[in-house]
C-alpha cells in the first residue's frame, strides 16, 4: 500500500506505544475432553474445563483453545485460498466491493469511511441468505436477505469457506454450552439464539507497513457480536488489553491453535460477569499476516438483556434491550455513510448507576 498517508495516522490515544508486554499470556485450553472419539466424556475433566473456561472469561475475556475438533487441512486450506484471493490486482478485487446493498464481500481503507485500519478485508456471511431488519428505525418490523459476492479467483474460495465456516460453527457453538455451564446454566441454554444466526467469516490481510509505528492494523475496539474464534498465522501481531493493569499484551502465535474471545453480546447476557476486552492489531515493517476471525452472532430478532436466571434485587439487570439486528445493521450502514453519532456501543444501553 505504499507509504503511509497521512489518513492512517493514528491519532494519539491509538497510536502503538513501543513497549510490549511478552511475558505473560493469556490463558491456553486444552479441549480434548470434548472431542474424544466415542464421545464418552468424563464428567472430572469437564468439571475441568469449565472452571478453566470461567476464568478465563473473567479474567482476561480471551483464551486460546488446542485440540478444538476442527481438522487441520481445513484451516490450511483456507489460508491457502485466502493468500490466492489478496495477491490478485486491486482491480480484480474492487469487483466485489462491499456496499449499502450488499454489505458483505471485499473492502480496502481507501474506500471505507472512518476507517484508518492498514488492512484489506474479505466478509462472507455464515447463512446464504441471512435475515435482518430492512432498516435502522427502531419501529420498522421488516425483513430483508444478505447475500454472498463471491469472487472469480480463486475459484474453490467459495467451496473452502463454506467447509471452514461449519467447523468453525460447531467450535464456536461448542463453546458457547462450556460458557453456559460456567455461569451455572444448562450446556444448550444459547443454542436457540444461533438458529437463525448472522455470524460472518472475515478474511483479514495485513500488509507490510513503512511506518508500523504510525499504524495500526486494527484500532482498539471490542467485538459487538456474542463470541469470537479466531485464526492467526505465525508472524503475530493481536494485542489484549490486560484486564489487571490495562497493560497490551501480545498474543504470541500457537500452531493450530484458535483465540477466543468473549464479544458484546456475552457481556451483557451475563450482566457484566464476562467482559468483551478491548484488542488491536499491530503491522510490521517486513512481513504481512493474514488472519481469520468468525464472529458467532445470534439471530437478528434476539432482544440482547441480561439473562432473567443471572440478575436477581442484589444484581438488578444493568443494560436495557436492544435489537441485536439493529444494532448490527447500524454497524453495517456506519462504514458508508458518515453517520453523526459515534459508533453504536452497548453502554448506549446501560442502565444508569443512580437509577438503581
Ligand atoms: C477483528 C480482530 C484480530 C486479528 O477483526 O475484529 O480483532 O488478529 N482481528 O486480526
Ligand atoms: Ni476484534
Amino acid at each position: 500500500m505504499g507509504e503511509v498517508d497521512p489518513a492512517f495516522i493514528q491519532d494519539t490515544e491509538h497510536r502503538p506505544k513501543l513497549s510490549i508486554i511478552e511475558a505473560e499470556g493469556i490463558p491456553l485450553i486444552d479441549l480434548s475432553p470434548l472431542n474424544s472419539p466415542d464421545y464418552i466424556c468424563d464428567p472430572k475433566a469437564i468439571e475441568v474445563l469449565v472452571r478453566e473456561i470461567s476464568n478465563a472469561c473473567k479474567n482476561w475475556g480471551f483464551f486460546q483453545v488446542i485440540n478444538h475438533g476442527v481438522p487441520l487441512e481445513k484451516s490450511k486450506k483456507i489460508e491457502t485460498a485466502a493468500r490466492k484471493f489478496f495477491a490478485q490486482p486491486p482491480e480484480e478485487k474492487r469487483k466485489i466491493r462491499r456496499d449499502e446493498k450488499c454489505v458483505v464481500g471485499y473492502y480496502d481503507t481507501e474506500h471505507t469511511k472512518n476507517v484508518r485500519d492498514w488492512k484489506e478485508v474479505f466478509d462472507f456471511l455464515v447463512k446464504e441468505p441471512t435475515l435482518v431488519p430492512s432498516s435502522t428505525e427502531p419501529d420498522d418490523k421488516e425483513e430483508t436477505q444478505w447475500f454472498n459476492q463471491w469472487p472469480e479467483n480463486p475459484p474453490e474460495l467459495r467451496e473452502v469457506m463454506e467447509d471452514y465456516s461449519q467447523e468453525v460453527e460447531k467450535l464456536s457453538l461448542k463453546l458457547m454450552g462450556l460458557i453456559a455451564l460456567s455461569l451455572g446454566l444448562p450446556e444448550d441454554r444459547f443454542k436457540g439464539y444461533f438458529k437463525d444466526q448472522t455470524s460472518f467469516v472475515r478474511l483479514n490481510h495485513y500488509p507490510p507497513c513503512p511506518s508500523p509505528e504510525l499504524a495500526l492494523g486494527v484500532g482498539r475496539h471490542k467485538d459487538g457480536g456474542a463470541l469470537t474464534v479466531l485464526a492467526q498465522d505465525e508472524v503475530g501481531g493481536l494485542e489484549v488489553k490486560r484486564k489487571t493493569d490495562g497493560e497490551w499484551i501480545r498474543v504470541r502465535p500457537t500452531p493450530n491453535a484458535y483465540i477466543i474471545n468473549v464479544g458484546d453480546i456475552i457481556q451483557v447476557w451475563s450482566n457484566d460477569k464476562y467482559e468483551s476486552v478491548e484488542h488491536r492489531v499491530m503491522v510490521n515493517l517486513e512481513k504481512e499476516r493474514f488472519s481469520i476471525p468468525f464472529f458467532l452472532n445470534p439471530a437478528h430478532y434476539t432482544q440482547v438483556k441480561p439473562l432473567e436466571e443471572l440478575t436477581n434485587k442484589q444484581n438488578p439487570a444493568k443494560y436495557r434491550p436492544y435489537s441485536w439486528g439493529k444494532f448490527l445493521t447500524l454497524r453495517k450502514l456506519s462504514n458508508f455513510k458518515k453517520l453523526k453519532a459515534e459508533n453504536i456501543q452497548i453502554y448506549h444501553f446501560k442502565v444508569s448507576e443512580e437509577a438503581n
